[in-house]
């Protein structure tokens, strides 16, 4: 008989090393009805690769707001109204040609030459939060480097001062506790909904103080941006900042904090990438395909249609397994293996099609700093937690990671 995902998802087994589950999944089951998640569980590469591009079939108006609408009754709704309505708008939650018009209008701002320009300030971070740290010869990834680090570099794109950097750290986590399950309890989502409206009240105040005096940043560009007569919505600039903050902030901080914990696993790539930093560019891909965060993407079936041979109904749900498909098989020889040369290396952990990461670069400019300083300043690199604590929801990465090390 094969795999039932649904009698491992709460396994601590499942959380610590999900890839032979996957595997398994891939070859007995690969489009798999989960009665827990009430949805599809699609592993394959071609098929998770077919339904991210496929915008006609799969739909991603919904992703977030069919979760509420699916385990909620009318009262809870009417409670949970903002946190639905502003996950009905902003990029991620809407398709093209929509999702083409607000996509065009951010596309100067993520370009890779737009995005080279913030190297100096990642750089400042990364030094400012290792010289914390290197007097003790010890570091709490999480929470001295990885969690820290992304939300100061997208405060930065944000043109927000430095002074407010926490509130940004507090809100992104109180607005993804919601995100952590597919299916959240109702109280987790108020909780999500108040972080929610202080962000929009801030990032409000701001955008109105931007239309006055227009400044260097993303939120100036997205209030001023205009495309063929077309302009961005106050709604849509609300959601997409916020679709940035989260998209950029966990994602980021779970990539690092995952990728130092494989290196300590792997001493030979360790060695072989403090020997040689020219690696770093494929090293850096390898990291996001062999520990990706992103786990889970969704999407919504818009017709009756077939997965893999499997038939779907319009409606139906489904969760897009990018780190099994990222380990399959049939698309990368050797799966298994971290071999931070591999080349090359179609990895899906930025999704594909339309909604490819937008922070694609930048999340990429964070990890080569990061990594590199780290391995330039800190000699002897020892772990020391064990065994790890795995948060594992729509993202998985460890909780907490405590590494040792000699200056
Ligand atoms: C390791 C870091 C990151 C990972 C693994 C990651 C992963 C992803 C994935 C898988 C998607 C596609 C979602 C879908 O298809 O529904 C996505 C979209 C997105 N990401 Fe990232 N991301 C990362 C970092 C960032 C950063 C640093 C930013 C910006 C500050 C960012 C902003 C976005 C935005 C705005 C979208 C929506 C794009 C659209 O809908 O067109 N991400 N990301």
């Amino acid at each position: 008989m094969s795999l039932k995902l649904d009698d491992v998802i709460d396994s601590p087994a499942f959380a610590a090393d999900p890839f032979p589950y996957y595997r398994e999944l891939q070859a007995d089951d690969p489009v798999q009805w989960s009665r827990r998640w009430n949805c599809w569980v699609v592993t394959r590469y071609e098929e998770v690769r077919t339904c991210l591009q496929d915008f006609r079939r799969f739909s991603n108006v919904g992703r977030i707001t069919g979760l509420f609408h699916r385990h909620f009754d009318a009262a809870q709704l009417a409670a949970l109204q903002p946190l639905v309505a502003h996950y009905s708008q902003g990029l991620i939650n809407v398709d093209p040609p929509e999702h083409t018009r607000i996509r065009k209008l951010l596309h100067d701002a993520f370009r890779p030459a737009t995005i080279s320009r913030l190297a100096g300030h990642v750089r400042q971070f990364v030094d400012e939060l290792l010289a914390a740290r290197l007097g003790a010869q010890r570091l709490e990834v999480v929470h001295d480097l990885a969690h820290p680090l992304p939300v100061q570099v997208i405060a930065e794109l944000f043109g927000v001062p430095r002074a407010d950097v926490n509130l940004f750290t507090r809100w992104s986590a109180g607005i993804v506790e919601f995100m952590k399950s597919p299916q959240p309890a109702f109280e987790t989502c108020l909780r999500s909904q108040t972080s929610l409206l202080e962000l929009r009240a801030y990032l409000r105040a701001a955008m109105a103080e931007r239309r006055t005096r227009p400044r260097d940043d993303v939120l100036s560009l997205m209030v001023h941006a205009q495309s063929e007569g077309e302009a961005l919505t106050e709604e849509e600039i609300l959601g997409t900042s916020v679709t940035l903050l989260l998209g950029g902030h966990e994602t980021t901080t779970r990539l690092l904090t995952t990728t130092i914990l494989e290196l300590l696993r792997h001493p030979a790539q360790l060695d072989q990438l403090r020997a040689d930093p020219s690696l770093m560019e494929t090293a850096v891909e390898e990291f996001l395909r062999y520990c990706g965060p992103f786990h889970r993407d969704q999407r919504v079936c818009l017709t009756d249609t077939t997965i893999g041979g499997i038939a779907i109904a319009k409606g139906d749900y489904i969760l897009l397994m990018l780190a099994a498909a990222n380990r399959d098989p049939e698309q990368f020889a050797d799966p298994d293996a971290l071999d931070l040369a591999r080349k090359p290396n179609r990895h899906l952990a930025f999704g594909f099609g339309p909604h490819i990461c937008l922070g694609a670069h930048l999340a990429r400019l964070e990890m080569a700093v990061a990594l590199g300083t780290l391995l330039a300043s800190c000699r002897e690199l020892r772990l020391c937690s064990d065994p790890i604590a795995w948060d594992f929801g729509f993202l998985r990465g460890p909780r907490e990671l405590v590494i040792e090390f000699k200056r």
